[in-house]
């Protein structure tokens, strides 16, 4: 795919994209794109809401297809900064439709929370968002066995090894376990049905929930009488807004509106295919776009994949390009990595091309955006990592997704010049700093794909996007 010249842009709050010239008040500049897949290629936080926020502008629906709570995806628009954890960051665009598909697993307080906390600041995204009725409730009882498997794990069982995964404890393991177990889980469609068969189902789940909680040592039991009166709160709350999204879906694309899916977590944390144990429990790759939504695998004409410019990871797990000292600690003062949903402070690094080619080859990556550039202005040298040398010695470029495996190996760098910033947000791609621009290029040519989108500060207007994304 040839990369055109690239542009900075702003998008204005009623979705109007601009060029360098300044907002044109119209969509005009932008050709509409069919269906677009936005997915973080690491570990997570890559600075996916802000790419969705910007590309909602081309889209009509934007789909959340995996994960629950445990996302947090910031967007920046002047003074204002949303944190998104269960609503699409499309939302914030007055005339988009938002749906939270079946692969999801909701928190409906969280949920109504976040409708407030959005409904405070002057967005109304009620009448906008759809949920699946074949998505799952996390219920306050998934919370405390998330908690309560986290403290057994950490060594309650009287082992010495702390073999906690450092999960969000927003109950997302437990919900995408009663899924697979089936008895006693509970679907959002089952809310709004509410009646008798809820209530057993909610007393199945509380019966069968404080074994486990006993069984794994905690105190904690859930009170089926306050789930029942947070479910009747729930349902007139939420009722009306639960539909059969898959049908939703199709119809949208047969009025030829153009979906924008936004993957939550990411690849390297993904069930299947991520540094298992130690990732979340969903298909978080783009892999998990049909099974999470309904839509067959061919309905995604562009990929788009969020790459960090350096690598960060929240939790326990291998990360080989940790950088445990003084430069680790740089990256992560200036890029500000603390947890959106936590506040834990995230693990730093430098950037991991093995594992970035791995997930682009996952997702069928068509193009990249580059983000947080700027937090690595100033370094003399920035180091990649292109291939690993293995215990017994011998190097690979091959990603290693298991977390034993994984732990093993040693990341080979190469060392490019740094540079020095920060740049002007007016200017373009050949503006940047000679370090800047080499970097760049050694990414492109390391995976053979086109960066088309650069990102140097969280707001909507620091930004830098190529012709073939708009
Ligand atoms: P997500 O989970 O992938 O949506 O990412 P998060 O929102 O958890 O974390 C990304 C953080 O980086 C947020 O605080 C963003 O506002 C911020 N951010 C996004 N792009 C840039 C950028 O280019 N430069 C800087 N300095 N911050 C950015
Ligand atoms: P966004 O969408 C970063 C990590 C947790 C933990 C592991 C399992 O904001 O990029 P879980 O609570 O899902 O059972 O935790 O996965 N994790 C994330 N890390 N960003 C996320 O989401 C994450 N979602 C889950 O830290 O290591
Ligand atoms: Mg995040």
């Amino acid at each position: 795919m040839p990369l055109g010249p690239i542009q900075s842009f702003g998008v204005d709050f009623q979705g109007r994209v601009a060029g360098a010239d300044g907002l044109t008040g119209t969509k005009s500049r932008v050709e509409p794109r069919m269906h677009t897949a936005v997915v973080g290629l690491q570990w997570g936080d890559e600075g996916k809401g802000k790419v969705v926020d910007l590309l909602t502008a081309q889209h009509d629906v934007v789909v959340r297809y995996n994960g629950g709570a445990n996302a947090g995806h910031t967007v920046v628009v002047g003074e204002d900064t949303y944190a998104l954890h269960l609503i699409p960051s499309g939302i914030l665009y007055p005339d988009i439709e938002c749906v939270i598909g079946n692969g999801v697993v909701v928190d409906p307080g969280k949920l109504i929370e976040e409708l407030d906390s959005l409904r405070s600041r002057g967005i109304d995204g009620q009448q906008r968002l759809f949920i699946s009725d074949r998505a799952h409730v996390v219920l306050d009882s998934h919370k405390m066995l998330d908690g309560a498997l986290e403290e057994f794990l950490a060594g309650r069982s009287g082992s010495k090894k702390n073999r906690s995964i450092g999960t969000t404890r927003r109950g997302i393991g437990p919900a995408y376990a009663d899924k697979v177990h089936r008895s006693a889980a509970i679907r959002m469609g089952d809310l709004k049905r509410g009646g008798d068969s809820l209530r057993d189902q909610i007393e199945l789940a509380c019966e069968l929930h404080a074994h486990q909680l006993a069984s794994l040592g905690s105190p904690e039991r859930p009170d089926p009488k306050r789930i029942l009166d947070d479910f009747a709160h729930w349902s007139d709350q939420l009722g009306e807004r639960i539909i059969d999204t898959t049908y939703h879906l199709h119809d949208a694309i047969a009025q030829d509106k153009k979906l924008l899916f936004e993957g939550a977590n990411a690849c390297l944390l993904d069930v299947d295919h991520g540094t298992y144990p130690f990732v979340t429990s969903s298909n978080c790759s783009t892999l998990g776009i049909p099974a999470g939504t309904g839509m067959p695998g061919r309905t995604v004409d562009t990929v788009i994949g969020i790459m960090k410019a350096y690598a960060t990871r929240v939790g326990a797990g291998p990360f080989p390009t940790e950088l445990d000292d003084a430069v680790g600690e740089r990256i992560r003062e200036r890029g500000h990595e603390y947890g959106t949903t936590t506040g834990r402070p995230r693990r730093c690094g430098w950037l991991d091309l093995v594992a970035v080619r791995y997930t682009c080859m996952l997702c069928g990556v068509d193009s990249i955006a580059c983000m947080l550039l700027d937090v690595l202005w100033g370094f003399e040298e920035v180091r990649v990592c292109t291939s690993y040398r293995l215990p017994d010695g011998s190097t690979t470029d091959r990603f290693l997704p298991d977390s034993i495996g994984l732990s093993g190996v040693e990341p080979i760098y190469e060392t490019l010049p740094g540079w020095d910033g920060p740049i002007n947000e007016d200017c373009g791609r050949e503006d940047l700093p000679d370090g800047a621009r080499g970097y760049l290029d050694f990414i492109e040519s390391t995976l053979g794909l086109p960066i088309g989108l650069i990102s140097i500060g969280p707001e909507r207007t620091q930004t830098m996007v190529a012709d073939h994304l708009v």
